[in-house]
Formats: structure tokens, C-alpha cells, sequence
């Protein structure tokens, strides 16, 4: 197995097909459909897309017939990204390596064009190629992680605790809502679309629960070690924004072991699978290395 190469194609596939629903879809106003491809266009590891067709893969599927899925997820996390760096939030000027969308088209285009995509992405997930059961359940798993429960939830937990001395367990909670979720969430999904048992799907959970939390620890530490050209944004935004992080909490050496801890244990989680998931198992090892 050729984890880059993999990876590579499937990126390349989830990004023809985010065009192509771009393109499909209507928009009043050409500029706010500018101001979506502005972003969802400008690069991205892909991860969560890539995530959801590995699953697949791992229960016995073929990730690739659930491109429509995949795209929807990415759609969202483009969205999360876009207002993410505004100025009521982290108040960022680049993202992907390009000025933020509300640097180029204003906040009030910036903060509608996450909105369209948002909604955008549910309609992409009804278009999906299989039975209308799938559709809902899969529906309902990212609905779900995407708002309250998850990943806006731990956006609003990650804004309250700018400032303030929390513990590391309330840490773990805020970045398994506002990271771990969708990936959770994507997991989950292309699991579900290629038929996986329950037992299946729990251990995917926990699988993606680890990657999520080491994801983001990694993403804590390259904010403060990192190449902003490599990473494609600013590096410094957490400390001047005073986050509460696990490089703030453990300094460095801690945020490392934590992340190693994690990637462990989403390792383990994968006992009961063969070498179909070993795409899986790659992606956790791609993580500790992981320079952007
Ligand atoms: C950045 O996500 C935001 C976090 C959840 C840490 P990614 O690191 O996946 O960003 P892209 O999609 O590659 O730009
Ligand atoms: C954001 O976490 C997670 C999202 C839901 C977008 P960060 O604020 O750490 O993400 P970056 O570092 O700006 O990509
Ligand atoms: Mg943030
Ligand atoms: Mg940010
Ligand atoms: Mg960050």
C-alpha cells in the first residue's frame, strides 16, 4: 500500500468532485459563489474526505463511491476554517497559504460564504449514490458533530477559555468538539456507507476519537514551532490570542508525549481490522511527523 500515492488520488478526486458541485449548484450572486471556490479551492490536506474513504476501505468498501460524502465533509471544514479566522474569532490573516476570505471579500461576505458552504454541504449529501437509510443516518451523524454537540460546541468552549487557567481534562473536551468530531464524524460515515457492524463502527469511533485529539495537539505545537509558509497560516495565533492549548498547559515536551499517547491508542483501536485499514494506520503514523 502506497499511503501518498493513496492519498494523493483521493485528494485529487474530492477536489474535482467539490468543483463539480459548486458548479451544479445556484447562486443569486456570483461573487458569493467566488468567495466559496476562494476557499474551498485554495488547498488543504484533505484529511477528513480521505478519512471517510479509508474507513470504507477498511470494513470491505471502496472509499471512491463516496466522494459526495466526502466533499460534503471538507465543505464543512472549509466553512468551520473561514470563520475560524475572523476577527471575532481568531482574528487571522491567512489561511491555506492566501490572505483569509474576509481579508480579500469583507467579513460580512466572509461570514455568508461559510453559511452557503455550510448548507451547501447538506445539499451535496442528499445527492449521495445510495439508499435514502444511509443518507439519513450519515446526515444525522454529521449534522450532529458538526453543531452544538461538536464542533461549533468546542469553538464556543475554545473562545471561553482564551484567558483563562483550564483544566486538562476540560481541554480534551474542548478539542474533541471543535477538532475530533468531524473526524469522528467522517470515520463513522464512511463506515456506515459500506455497510460496517456495529463493533466495527465502535472501534472506528475510538480510532478517530484518538486521531482527532492528536491532530490537534499536533496543530497546537506547529503554532508555536512551525514554518508559517509551510503550514500556510500564521504561526504565533494561539499565544496571541492567549488560548488555552496542550503547548500552553504541558509545554512542548507534554503536548509531544500526549500526542504520542494518542496515536497509540488509535493504533490499538484498529486490532480487529486487517491490512484493509492499514491506510488508517498510516495516516495515525503520518501524523507524529507531520510538518504542516
Ligand atoms: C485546521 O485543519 C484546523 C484544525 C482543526 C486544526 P487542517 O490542518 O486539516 O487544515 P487544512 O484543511 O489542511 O487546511
Ligand atoms: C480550529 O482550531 C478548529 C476549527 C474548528 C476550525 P484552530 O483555531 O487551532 O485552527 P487553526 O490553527 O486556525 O487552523
Ligand atoms: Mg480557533
Ligand atoms: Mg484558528
Ligand atoms: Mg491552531
Amino acid at each position: 500500500m502506497d499511503f501518498k500515492k493513496i492519498w494523493q488520488r483521493r485528494r485529487e478526486l474530492t477536489e474535482k468532485c467539490l468543483e463539480e458541485e459548486l458548479e451544479r449548484g445556484v447562486s443569486l450572486d456570483e461573487t458569493l459563489k467566488k468567495s466559496m471556490e476562494y476557499s474551498l479551492m485554495a488547498g488543504g490536506k484533505r484529511l477528513r474526505p480521505v478519512l471517510l474513504m479509508a474507513a470504507a476501505d477498511a470494513v470491505g468498501g471502496n472509499g471512491e463511491n463516496f466522494l459526495l460524502s466526502a466533499a460534503a465533509l471538507e465543505m464543512i471544514h472549509t466553512y468551520s476554517l473561514i470563520h475560524d479566522d475572523l476577527p471575532a474569532m481568531d482574528n487571522d490573516d491567512f489561511r491555506r497559504g492566501k490572505p483569509t476570505n474576509h481579508k480579500v471579500y469583507g467579513e460580512a461576505a466572509a461570514i455568508l460564504a461559510g453559511d452557503a458552504l455550510l448548507t451547501l454541504a447538506f445539499e451535496t449529501l442528499t445527492h449521495e449514490n445510495t439508499t435514502p437509510e444511509k443518507i439519513v443516518a450519515v446526515t444525522k451523524e454529521i449534522a450532529h458533530a458538526a453543531g452544538m454537540a461538536g464542533m461549533v460546541g468546542g469553538q464556543v468552549l475554545d473562545i471561553g477559555a482564551e484567558n483563562e487557567n483550564i483544566s486538562l481534562q476540560e481541554l480534551k473536551k474542548l478539542h474533541g468538539g471543535k477538532t475530533g468530531a468531524l473526524f469522528r464524524a467522517s470515520v463513522i460515515s464512511g463506515a456506515i456507507l459500506a455497510d460496517a457492524g456495529e463493533n466495527e463502527i465502535a472501534a472506528l469511533g475510538a480510532y478517530a476519537e484518538n486521531f482527532g485529539l492528536a491532530f490537534q495537539i499536533t496543530d497546537d505545537i506547529l503554532d508555536v514551532t512551525g514554518s508559517a509558509l509551510v503550514i500556510g497560516k500564521p504561526v504565533g495565533s494561539d499565544e496571541k490570542n492567549h488560548k488555552s492549548t496542550y503547548v500552553s498547559l504541558l509545554s512542548e515536551a507534554g503536548a509531544r508525549q500526549k500526542a504520542d499517547e494518542a496515536i497509540e491508542n488509535a493504533i490499538n483501536a484498529l486490532d480487529m481490522f486487517d491490512d484493509k485499514a492499514d491506510f488508517l494506520r498510516e495516516a495515525v503514523r503520518f501524523l507524529a511527523g507531520r510538518e504542516s
